[in-house]
């Protein structure tokens, strides 16, 4: 059967660094709060748009697997926080890297990648293209919200991609089991980003969360998805070799890993490092577990996800023979000077941080 096989891979993480300290110098929070309740210890900040990150992480999947964008039939962008409403997120990576496939940006929120995975997938199935590009690039700090420490201590910026291609071997993805639960809509929102907020100024564009509600379905929705997924592959949970979770709250990883009775030391985790990259979580996760060699030829990776909508997803992903890049790149957009916290200033006046 053809199907999707990861063969090149990449990320773009800013390096304006935003630490849990700095956040308690302008908010009412502490280190101690946030990494015990979500495992965060710092996140980053993006000082360019949220396209050329996405670009940066493509153009590093491209090298890794010795292709160019020429090559590409078709590329996503799992993205709730795009540039512009128009164009996609896709189509600026296009402009930046060439080729004619086609290009969409894909919103399932922090599911988004697994969904994208799963839409190249089965367009590769049905034999309409070839190779693909899969993105998930999130620049969330557009919309954090310094007022609401709830919400403001989680979220961080970044990138990650795949390329995939057909394959008619064992390797690439055996299974997928997507969901969303439309009730849920208003657990985990972002309001005024919309169209809603051309005719109300006063919609706030921020993230509004029911903290405890969305732990209490991640950890349901995930365990369940993951079941199923790891069956409709015709495996077992004790076959997965990895288990790379959507990077939320480490509590929440925890207990799914608990929940499917997986060994510990098969979950990969870098939530400390990068916060909640939505969409881009789980793509700079595999890329870091695969420069880290925490994946070897022929393993079961299994992603799990969730994120607004409420969304949800599994994926359970062959690896192929190789788990190294065929060719590296440095990333090409410029550094800055600014710290994590500078650069949030935009979005905090009043704050004092302007
Ligand atoms: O990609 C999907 C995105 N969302 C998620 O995955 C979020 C899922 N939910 C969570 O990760 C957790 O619910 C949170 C990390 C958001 C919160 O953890 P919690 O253990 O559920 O805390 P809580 O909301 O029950 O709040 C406990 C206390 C409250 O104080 P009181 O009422 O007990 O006095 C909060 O006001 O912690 C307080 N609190 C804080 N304290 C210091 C809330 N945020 C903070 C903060 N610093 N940043």
């Amino acid at each position: 059967m053809r199907r999707a096989a990861i063969i090149g891979w990449g990320d773009y993480t800013p390096p304006a660094v935003l630490t849990n300290t700095d956040l308690a110098s302008v908010i009412d929070t502490n280190d101690e709060w946030i990494r015990s309740r979500s495992g965060i210890k710092e996140r980053r900040i993006s000082h360019v748009p949220n396209s050329d990150m996405a670009t940066a992480a493509a153009r590093q999947a491209l090298a890794s697997a010795d292709l160019s964008a020429a090559d590409m039939d078709l590329i996503i962008v799992a993205t709730c926080s795009p540039d512009r409403a128009i164009p996609s997120v896709a189509a600026y990576v296009q402009r930046e890297l060439g080729g004619l496939g086609a290009t969409m940006d894909l919103n399932a929120a922090c599911s988004g990648f697994v969904y994208g995975l799963s839409v190249a997938n089965g367009m590769i199935a049905a034999g309409t293209v070839d190779k693909a590009l899969i993105i998930g690039a999130e620049r969330l700090s557009a919309f954090l919200d310094l007022t609401d420490r709830s919400t403001a201590v989680l979220f961080g910026d970044g990138a990650g991609a795949v390329v995939v291609e057909a394959s008619d071997g064992p390797e690439g993805l055996l299974s997928s089991n997507l969901h969303s639960d439309g009730s849920l809509t208003e657990i985990l929102t972002i309001r005024g980003a919309g169209t809603e907020s051309v005719f109300d100024h006063d919609v706030p564009t921020t993230v509004d969360m029911e903290g405890r509600e969305v732990f209490r379905n991640a950890v349901t929705r995930m365990g369940e998805g993951a079941i199923v997924a790891v069956e409709n592959a015709g495996l077992a949970l004790e076959d997965i070799d990895v288990l790379i979770s959507h990077q939320a709250n480490i509590r929440i990883i925890d207990a799914t890993a608990r929940r499917l009775n997986i060994d510990p030391d098969t979950v990969y985790t870098n939530i400390h490092a990068y916060g909640n990259t939505s969409a881009a979580s789980i793509p700079i996760a595999l890329s870091e577990a695969l420069d880290q060699g925490a994946i070897s030829p022929g393993d079961l990776v299994a992603m799990v996800a969730f994120g607004g909508g409420l969304t949800w997803g599994a994926a359970m992903v062959r690896w192929g023979e190789r788990t190294t890049r065929l060719r590296r790149v440095d990333h090409e957009l410029p550094g800055t000077d600014k710290t994590g916290l500078e650069l949030l200033a935009a979005r905090t006046q009043g704050l004092g941080l302007e």
